[in-house]
């Protein structure tokens, strides 16, 4: 049987790395543009694969690269190792397969497949012997699956928080310093083009639901559905709310939130919203050992999570033996996007195209996702005012055992549509959601209510150690 060292040296021979890119858009043209920058590096293109690849073509890259339409040409004997660019789950899917079958390592940015295909492209990355590495997939340019799987690889990691969407922390911003509805917010991003013409995977939270569900199978040793992880929009949110947000000494922003069951070591403490432990009253039914959630939520003015700006992505983790560690950075755009691509290159050429498993879950199903977390939270309502609304609305909280921490109302407002604030002491979303149910019905409303989790404690988040910036 071959040994390891025995088989890297005799992969690693065949380098310089031989290198396709398929799929010529914005980051793939970033990428190509570096490996030309680094002509005498171990990294040599030979091939751009792109659909109507004739309208691609550019004077700036070597005359030996060759130009094709075909996936095939991409798979040739002078190819080693095939970067999937061109998103969405298939074709690209397919063509991240056949790679892995016909001998060549892998690099991806796509998200998407990665979070909903990525346990078994993993698994057969793992039977073909050849790597697949897809760094450039979680929060552009920030290298936080390679300081998890390699720097912070002596931890054991217990809670991932962060801002994985400059999107809508771009529109959060404009609509809390400019008072910007979200609309109008919105449409300036699109004109900018830091939001897509259809916004509903920014917004709606479905790209920082992919991103998360990476994060937590890196980092926290869980396989989890993307689907499994609950995800609010943050279109209910309207300038009213970083108004009251700020009487408490907040901001609103789109949070992505995992964390892992019970923590040990010196440095394990409650989350800022997490299951509460040792309450029997509390508890419903079994503790699921993962809790995940993409949510607006009001994290305080101090912490680094109110203070990421425009395409940042900000994330933090938290081990058990080192603490919290918190990287910061360009988590979009096209050059960003590359760097992570070409880093993940070059690891490949350190390393030879083989397996260089990251440290996975044993067990291949999937864990049980809950979002019923224990949390102070922000409730707005929107009333046509009349006595006794508050009473009312204390009576049904106070039915489902829920204590108010305050009540907000601010001056100025028409009385056919009063916005007021109730802040509550924690209380566990799944009870939340049963008073919300009641709620509803009262005839006041002229607006749903919109509620949000408090992270009293983010002040912690990014406390110990700062990591990339
Ligand atoms: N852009 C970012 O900031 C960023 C950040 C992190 C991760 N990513 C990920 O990186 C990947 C690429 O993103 P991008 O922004 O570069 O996208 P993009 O600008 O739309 O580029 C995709 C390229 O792939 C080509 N393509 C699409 N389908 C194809 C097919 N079936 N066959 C051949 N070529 C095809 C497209 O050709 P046409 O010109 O004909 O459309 C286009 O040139 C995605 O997975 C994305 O999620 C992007």
């Amino acid at each position: 049987m071959q040994t390891q060292t025995a088989r890297s040296s005799a992969e690693a021979a065949v380098f310089p790395a031989r290198v396709a890119i398929v799929g010529f858009g914005t980051v793939g043209r970033s990428v190509a543009k570096i490996l030309a920058s680094q002509a005498d590096g171990p990294l040599r293109l030979t091939c751009v694969c792109n659909r109507d690849v004739a309208r691609k073509h550019v004077d700036w890259l070597p005359s030996h690269v060759r130009w094709t339409e075909k996936f095939d040409d991409a798979l040739a004997p002078d190819v080693d190792i095939v970067v999937e660019l061109i998103g969405g789950l298939e074709p690209a899917g397919d063509l991240i397969r056949r790679a892995l079958r016909a001998g060549k390592a892998v690099v991806t940015a796509n998200k998407q497949l990665i979070a909903q295909h990525g346990a078994e492209l993993l698994d057969l990355a793992r039977t073909q012997d050849r790597s697949l590495l897809y760094e450039a997939s979680v929060a552009g340019g920030l290298p936080i699956v390679r300081a998890i799987q390699e720097g912070l690889a002596g931890d054991r990691l217990y809670r991932i928080a962060g801002i994985l969407n400059g999107t809508c922390n771009y529109i959060l911003n404009r609509m809390e310093t400019a008072g910007l509805p979200f609309a109008d917010a919105l449409a300036e991003a699109q004109a900018l083009g830091f939001a897509e013409a259809d916004p509903t995977a920014d917004v709606d939270g479905h790209d920082a639901q992919a991103k998360l569900a990476i994060l937590t199978t890196v980092g926290l040793q869980c396989r989890v559905r993307q689907s499994d992880i609950h995800r609010e929009s943050i279109r209910p949110i309207e300038p009213i709310d970083f108004t009251y947000a700020r009487r408490l000494d907040c901001t609103v922003r789109q949070v992505s939130w995992a964390e892992r069951g019970p923590q040990r070591g010196p440095h394990a403490r409650l989350p800022p919203v997490g299951p509460e432990r040792g309450d029997p009253e509390r508890s419903r039914g079994e503790p699921p050992t993962v809790f995940a959630s993409v949510q607006p939520a009001l994290v305080p003015l101090a912490s680094p999570l109110a203070k990421v700006e425009g395409s940042q992505n900000l994330v933090t983790v938290c081990g058990e033996y080192g603490g919290e560690t918190a990287f910061l950075g360009l988590g979009a755009g096209g050059d960003p996007t590359a760097v992570a691509v070409v880093s993940d290159l070059l690891s490949i050429t350190r390393t030879g195209p083989m397996f260089v498993g990251p440290r996975l879950p044993v067990a291949s199903g999937y864990q049980e996702v809950s979002a019923d977390f224990s949390a102070p939270h922000y409730m707005r309502f929107t009333v046509a005012d009349r006595p006794g609304i508050i009473a009312s609305l204390a009576t049904v909280l106070a039915q489902h055992g829920i204590n108010i921490d305050a009540v907000l109302q601010l001056p100025g407002f028409p009385q056919t549509q009063l916005p007021f604030v109730m802040t509550l002491e924690a209380c566990h979303v799944s009870v939340l959601d049963e008073a919300l149910t009641v709620i509803r019905a009262l005839p006041f409303h002229v607006k749903d209510p919109v509620t949000a989790p408090i992270l009293i404690r983010a002040e912690r988040l990014g406390g110990t150690t700062e990591g990339h910036s």
